[in-house]
């Protein structure tokens, strides 16, 4: 049942406040405003490597995870899609801690790698958002995502529910290892807690979007950037609409612009640059004047202003103002929204895009 919306995209994209709210719930406890982790089996303060493994958007939460990890709990974390893990077959920390994300459960090349990590004689944790699944049933410890059934072969709603799993994964971690204090934590939680009414407030006008469908949908390649802990959202947002809309779009890391990807810039090519007001600001800005100055047309997502960028944009999404650790679960937002009208003014099959299904489990 689709609700009042045009398809269960929709639908699911705007069930994010609500089932972000009932999977943090899971996991904080919200009075003391701490995290309130399930008992890994592992001791978390001892862990040398913390090892994440998915396939496409599912993959996009975990690098984001890796990301938060690192920096909250210093805590090195390896990461590969599982297509690639599987065969590489790498060498796994005694007693180490391997994290698989799915939403289905039952992707088989996540599943192969689970299993392999599991003779290698690592813990295993998945976050799932099936609960009866393979994943679920293989693994040590099951961290669920509540996000009901996602019906959109897109996925979006578990990918919100995946970061905020992983968030608090991070947090647990920090906490364990005495790298982040009882106030940060308490910071962080509170942040965490905000999310889903900024999400609500950004799901209330959508017409920003809907505008910039009709530039977009003439764009035949469209390239996405950022930087740090959001560059993986620009690698969610190309596959978004590479997937519905079926625009050739590819994310770069901003950084990454002038070692190639430039000498495609030209005043046909749409930049999407996801761009929140963060410690690397100014040098993402720097990223842009470069490609505006190659005629190419800025779509400005942030919480700055736009003549905070120092050249004209084409579009401006404007961002609210949050808490810096949760940036992935807003910036996820407009990544969706962006690929949602853009392939329903095209008239694509949004819900059931060609060549695709919900569940992978041919390898
Ligand atoms: C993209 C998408 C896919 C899945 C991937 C993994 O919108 O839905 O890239 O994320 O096939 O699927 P799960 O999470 O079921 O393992």
């Amino acid at each position: 049942d689709k609700g009042n919306h045009r398809h269960f995209m929709a639908k699911e994209i705007h069930e994010q406040p609500e089932v972000i709210s009932h999977t943090l719930a899971n996991l904080i406890d919200m009075a003391a405003g701490r995290v309130n982790f399930p008992d890994l089996g592992v001791d978390l303060s001892k862990l040398s490597r913390v090892t994440i493994s998915a396939c496409g958007t599912a993959y996009y939460a975990g690098l984001i995870g890796k990301y938060w990890i690192e920096r909250y709990a210093r805590v090195p974390v390896e990461i590969d899609v599982a297509s690639e893990f599987r065969y590489r077959e790498p060498p796994l920390p005694e007693g180490g801690l391997a994290v698989f994300v799915s939403q289905s459960g039952e992707t088989a090349d996540t599943l192969a790698t689970l299993r392999y990590c599991k003779s290698q004689g690592q813990r295993i944790a998945s976050i799932v958002n099936v609960r009866t699944s393979t994943i679920a049933r293989e693994s040590d410890a099951v961290l669920p995502t509540l996000a009901g059934p996602e019906v959109g072969v897109a996925s979006t709603k578990a990918f919100t529910c995946q970061l905020a799993v992983l968030a608090a994964l991070a947090i647990a971690l920090g906490r364990a290892r005495g790298a982040i204090s009882a106030e940060l934590e308490q910071e962080l939680v509170g942040a965490l807690m905000e999310v889903p009414r900024h999400i609500s407030s950004m799901l209330s006008d959508e017409s920003v979007y809907e505008a910039l469908a009709h530039d977009l949908s003439r764009a035949r390649d469209v390239l996405y950037l950022g930087r740090g802990v959001n560059f993986p959202l620009a690698l969610e947002g190309a596959l978004k609409l590479k997937e519905i809309s079926y625009i050739h779009a590819e994310g770069y890391a901003a950084g990454e612009l002038k070692h190639g990807p430039i000498a495609l810039i030209d005043e046909s090519v749409p930049v999407i640059v996801v761009a929140p007001k963060d410690e690397l600001f100014d040098k993402t800005v720097s990223n842009v004047q470069e490609v505006a100055a190659r005629g190419g047309q800025i779509v400005f997502v942030s919480n700055g202003e736009s003549d905070e960028v120092g050249c004209d944009v084409v579009a401006h999404i404007t961002i609210p103002d949050v808490h810096p650790f949760t940036n992935p679960l807003i910036y996820a937002v407009p990544a969706q929204l962006i690929a949602y009208h853009t392939a329903v003014f095209m008239g694509t099959d949004v819900d059931q895009p060609r060549n695709l299904a919900k569940s992978v489990t041919v390898e």
